[in-house]
């Protein structure tokens, strides 16, 4: 069959049609369709193939070595540090600090290798001066002010840069796709520019993407399997705190986390973690307990709270902030089952305090005891920590690195913790006088006491 000799392609989403029409019937955008010849289709290529043993000599030559980003906690989430060639994506709201980071990044590294960062976002002048804010001297740290990719990485190749920082990848733009700068088509075309650049060049690539407001679709999520390594930057609202997560590392572990402060001289990152989240009242108050989960391969202690307030009228309302709500409304039909904790007159909050999500099942046992503790009016004991998992039959079950959470919890001075028995310790760390509980009223006795 012959090929049709042209085709038309949308301004907004790069889709192609074969007729022209008012509206792309791929993104649904007005007036966007552009005739355009049709793509021939290249000649076979050479095969320009080569076979390398993965053992051996051909490797050895070969051997990357990371670069250090200037900062314990961004390499702790990046494996190790920056790989040469390899891209990373860092996503993350607007306003939440991904070129600040990028910049002290760029500045640690250009003090021993050639760095380039391509800012569309802000002037020369503006990024100068945030540098200047920030302490920062890098003298081999180039900054340009340039949107076209192809000026971008003829300046990168030039310097023989090292990294190569795209701030932010919404703003570049590519001739050979013909579209405006953060449609879908030139994100894509620019972001798969720039990873043959690096895996032919060496030199390592981070690309800055604002989760936008329409979050998923002209988002960096678009782009997630082009490229090595994806991180997000996380924060509560009105929060200081910032967490950078790997949610995919060619070279390292997902589910990494760093954590940071943004301070008035930057992004300091905060070393030992385990209490930034943790400011409780000065006044023990029903409903409140600490408890330790473990994220990003660290344990933490957070603060989980409940409140069970007697219903008004309508069905009684189950609200789970930070937790799974399903899991929730299971706890509260074991803990009525074979605890006596009888809640279904009443409306049921529970809440994570500083913002964090838990996706393990460690706080099962501390919300049940929250729970009872805001039902009965009574404070739980200020120096007690728990966790665990609770089943449907009213058992608790142990959860992984009991022993680790013990030794975070006992470091951050509490003396006491009740613990699944299958996360017993045979001897507890001096200073901490552990209860082990099987099932639900076990702990439910130990805690009142
Ligand atoms: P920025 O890195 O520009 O965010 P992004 O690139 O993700 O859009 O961060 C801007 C915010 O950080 C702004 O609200 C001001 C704040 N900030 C500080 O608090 N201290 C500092 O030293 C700097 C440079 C920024
Ligand atoms: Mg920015």
């Amino acid at each position: 069959m012959a090929r049709p000799s042209a085709v038309f392609v949308c301004g907004a989403c790069g889709g192609e049609t074969l007729k022209w029409q008012g509206q792309c019937p791929l993104c649904g955008e007005w007036n966007a369709l552009q005739q355009r010849e049709a793509r021939t289709r290249p000649a076979a290529a050479a095969p320009a193939m080569a076979v390398v043993p993965l053992s051996g000599a051909g490797l050895a030559g070969s051997a990357l070595t990371r670069l250090a980003s200037g900062s314990g906690e961004l390499d702790r989430v990046l494996g190790g540090g920056i790989v040469p060639g390899g891209v990373m994506l860092l996503g993350g709201d607007p306003g939440i600090g991904k070129s600040t980071l990028l910049l002290q990044v760029a500045a640690h590294v250009a003090a021993a290798h050639p760095v380039l960062y391509a800012s569309g976002e802000e002037s020369i002048a503006q990024v100068g001066l945030r540098a200047q804010r920030l302490g920062l001297a890098a003298d081999s740290l180039a900054l340009l002010a340039e949107t076209d990719l192809s000026g971008i990485l003829e300046h990168t190749r030039e310097r023989r840069a090292a990294l190569l920082v795209i701030d932010s990848i919404q703003t570049v733009q590519s001739a050979s796709a013909q579209a405006a700068p953060g449609a879908i088509s030139q994100l894509r075309e620019c972001t798969a520019e720039l990873v043959r650049f690096a895996k032919t060049s060496g030199t390592a690539v981070v690309i800055v993407g604002h989760v936008t407001k329409e979050g998923a679709i002209a988002g960096p999520r678009l782009l997630e399997h082009l490229v090595d390594t994806v991180l997000y930057f996380e924060s509560d609202a009105g929060s200081r705190h910032r967490i950078v997560r790997a949610t995919k590392n060619r070279f390292g572990a997902v589910n990494e986390l760093g954590f940071f402060a943004m301070t008035g001289t930057g992004l300091k990152e905060v070393r030992n973690p385990a209490a930034i989240f943790l400011a409780r009242a000065p006044v023990p108050a029903p409903g409140s307990i600490v408890t330790v989960i473990r994220e990003g391969g660290r344990p933490l202690l957070i603060e989980l709270q409940a409140l069970v307030d007697r219903m008004r009228f309508g069905a009684p309302r189950r609200v789970a902030q930070g937790l799974d709500a399903n899991r929730l409304a299971m706890l509260l039909a074991a803990a009525n089952r074979h605890a006596g904790v009888s809640l279904q007159e009443h409306d049921v909050f529970a809440n994570v305090v500083g913002g964090i999500e838990i996706s393990e099942t460690a706080w099962d046992l501390p919300v049940v005891l929250a729970l009872a503790s805001s039902l009965n009016g009574r404070a739980l004991p200020p120096d007690m920590v728990a966790f665990g998992e609770i089943g449907l039959t009213g058992e608790v079950r142990p959860v992984p690195y009991g022993d680790e959470r013990l030794r975070e919890a006992l470091a951050q001075g509490f003396r006491r913790a009740i613990v699944p028995a299958g996360n017993a310790p045979r001897s507890p760390p001096a200073g901490l006088r552990v209860v082990a509980v099987a099932r639900i009223a076990e702990a439910l006795e130990a805690a009142f006491v």
